[in-house]
């Protein structure tokens, strides 16, 4: 569990669900929670929300033993306030809950993080979500929301993989105590993250696979991560809190670095959405 500076604890290893559809989504998300998982992440521009809600109550785990989050959908941000609050009743409606665990801004949409950010402090105040965070900020991005939030963001999800391994990114959220989560661990599958030589080299070394050197390296680092929900990798998933990387090797994963995103549209300086 790592600690939020709102003193509510978020499970490290959580399952993503970009991609995931209809019953797919429904299945393999009771099925992470029945492997173990506590921590479901989805947003609502994946557009499973229902599935995922679904999933969760089909796993019979209580919803207080789930940690869910969602996320703002850039269009309603560029509508408007009362957008994103109809928004936030829509995604609890379709989560089949009464509360958010983790309510993220999806992208940084440019003039529009202020009055989205006031909704979702009102939804803190009015217990329909119980933290509340960004995704995709840029330091400069933080800086301009701190100027103003009445509630600091208990974490920032970016990107983060082997050959982005956003170290000042991080430092910089660190200093200003909000816990960092990484997305696409694997480079969302569309670069080849997992196939590299040192990785697989470590993956022979530790008799691990290569994607858990990958998991072991973001987590070591005091990163909350959230591969893909797919039950063919739940138990190897799982099983990365349960060994370490010696220092050296740590540098050796960290040295892989090239700032190169999973895709160019996922720079939040230009991001298209
Ligand atoms: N905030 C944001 O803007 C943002 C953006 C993107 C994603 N996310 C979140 O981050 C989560 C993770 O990222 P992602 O789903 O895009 O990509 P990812 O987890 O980096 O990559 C998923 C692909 O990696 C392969 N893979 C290899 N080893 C794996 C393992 N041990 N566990 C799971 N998959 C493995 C899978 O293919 P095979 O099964 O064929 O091996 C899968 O298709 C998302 O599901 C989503 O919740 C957030």
């Amino acid at each position: 569990m790592i600690r939020l500076n709102n003193n509510i604890e978020i499970p490290q290893m959580g399952a993503g669900t970009w991609t995931l559809k209809g019953e797919t989504a429904q299945r393999n998300v009771r099925l992470a929670l029945e492997a173990g998982f506590r921590h479901i992440d989805t947003a609502q521009m994946y557009e499973n929300e229902a599935e995922v809600g679904q999933g969760i109550a089909d796993s019979k785990v209580p919803r207080s033993e789930v940690f869910l989050t969602t996320k703002i959908v850039p269009n309603t941000m560029r509508q408007g306030a009362e957008a994103v609050r109809q928004s936030i009743d829509e995604s609890l409606k379709k989560l089949k809950t009464d509360y958010i665990d983790l309510l993220l801004i999806h992208w940084p949409v440019k003039d529009r993080v202020r009055e989205t950010w006031q909704v979702m402090e009102e939804c803190v105040q009015r217990g329909k979500v119980r933290s509340i965070g960004v995704s995709n900020f840029n330091p400069h991005h933080l800086d301009d929301l701190l100027s103003y939030a009445e509630i600091r963001p208990v974490i920032n999800q970016i990107e983060v993989h082997p050959f982005m391994s956003q170290e000042e990114n991080i430092a910089y959220n660190h200093r200003l105590g909000i816990q960092v989560e990484g997305w696409g661990p694997f480079g969302q599958g569309d670069i080849d993250v997992v196939g590299h030589p040192l990785l697989q080299s470590l993956a022979a070394k530790y008799g691990k696979t290569s994607s858990q050197i990958v998991l072991r390296w973001i987590v070591q680092r005091g990163l909350i991560t959230i591969p893909r929900c797919k039950p063919n990798h739940f138990a190897e998933n799982l099983e990365v809190m349960h060994f370490a990387l010696s220092d050296e090797d740590m540098a050796a994963v960290s040295s892989l670095n090239r700032n190169m995103r999973s895709s160019e549209v996922n720079d939040p300086e230009s991001f298209p959405w």
